[in-house]
C-alpha cells in the first residue's frame, strides 16, 4: 500500500469509526464543549471563506466537494445552484449528509462513497476540499491536487494546516493524549514550501493564491486557491 492509500485507510478508520460520533456532533447544531465550539466557529468561518471565492450564482456549474463529511459545503453550493458531487470515504458521515439535505437541494447533490480522486467522478468547474488534505504528506497532497487539476476547468479551493508556532504547541499537547483518542497526525506546511511544490507538481497554467487564514481557538487553517 502506498502512503496516500495508507493515510486514507487511517482516516477512514478515524472518521467512520473511532471519532465518528464526535465529528457528527461537531457537524451538527448539538451542544459541544467550549474547545469544540471554537473549532465549530472556525470551520463555519472557513467554509464561508472558501465559498466566497466562487461565483455567487453557480447555476450550471459542476462542483466537487472532495471529502465532504456531513455535506455542509455541498448543501451551501447546491443552494447557490451548483450541481454537486460530494464524495467521502466515510459512509456514516455521508448518511448524515443525506439526512440533513433539505429536499429541494437533494436533486442537485450526488453523494458518493469512495476516494475523492476516483476518475469516474468526472470533470468539474470547481473543486472544494475543506480540511480533507491536511492529513496527507506534502507529496501525497500534490499527487491529489494534480489529479484533481487534470479534471477541473476553473478553480480549486482547499485548506492546508499552516506551520505556525501556535499549531506546533497544539500538536505537542495533542501528543500527550492516549493514541486511541487522537486524530491521525496533521501535516503542517510552510506556505513557501507548498508554493514550490505546486510549481513542481502542477501544469504551468495553475496559479496558487493565498486566501484568508482562519484562527479560532483550537482551529487554525489556511485557505488557498489554485486557478487555471
Ligand atoms: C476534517 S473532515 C472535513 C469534512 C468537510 N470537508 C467539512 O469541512 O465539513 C475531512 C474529511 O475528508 C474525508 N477524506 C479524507 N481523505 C479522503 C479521500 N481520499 N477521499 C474522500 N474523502 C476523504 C474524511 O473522511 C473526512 O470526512
Amino acid at each position: 500500500m502506498d502512503s496516500y492509500d495508507l493515510t486514507r485507510t487511517r482516516l477512514e478508520t478515524y472518521f467512520d469509526g473511532t471519532a465518528n460520533e464526535a465529528w457528527k456532533r461537531l457537524m451538527s447544531d448539538a451542544p459541544v464543549s467550549r474547545i469544540r465550539e471554537t473549532v465549530r466557529a472556525g470551520r463555519d468561518a472557513m467554509r464561508a471563506e472558501l465559498l466566497s471565492h466562487l461565483p455567487q450564482d453557480l447555476s450550471g456549474r459542476r462542483v466537487l466537494d472532495a471529502g465532504c463529511g456531513a455535506g455542509q459545503a455541498a448543501q451551501a453550493l447546491a443552494a447557490r445552484g451548483a450541481d454537486v458531487v460530494a464524495v467521502d470515504i466515510s459512509p456514516r458521515l455521508l448518511a448524515m449528509a443525506e439526512e440533513t439535505t433539505p429536499p429541494p437541494l437533494a436533486r442537485r447533490i450526488a453523494y458518493v462513497a469512495g476516494d475523492m480522486l476516483a476518475p469516474e467522478l468526472g470533470r468539474f468547474d470547481h473543486v472544494v476540499a475543506m480540511d480533507s488534505l491536511i492529513h496527507y504528506a506534502l507529496g501525497d497532497a500534490m499527487t491529489a491536487l494534480a489529479a484533481l487539476a487534470a479534471r477541473t476547468n476553473g478553480s480549486m479551493l482547499f485548506t492546508v494546516a499552516p506551520r505556525t508556532p501556535a499549531l506546533a504547541v497544539m500538536h505537542t499537547v495533542g501528543k500527550l493524549f492516549p493514541r486511541s483518542d487522537r486524530a491521525p497526525a496533521i501535516e503542517p506546511v510552510a506556505l513557501r514550501r507548498f508554493d514550490t511544490a505546486v510549481r513542481q507538481s502542477l501544469p504551468p497554467g495553475w496559479r496558487l493564491t493565498s486566501r484568508a487564514r482562519i484562527s479560532r481557538g483550537f482551529y487554525i487553517s489556511q485557505a488557498l486557491e489554485l486557478a487555471a
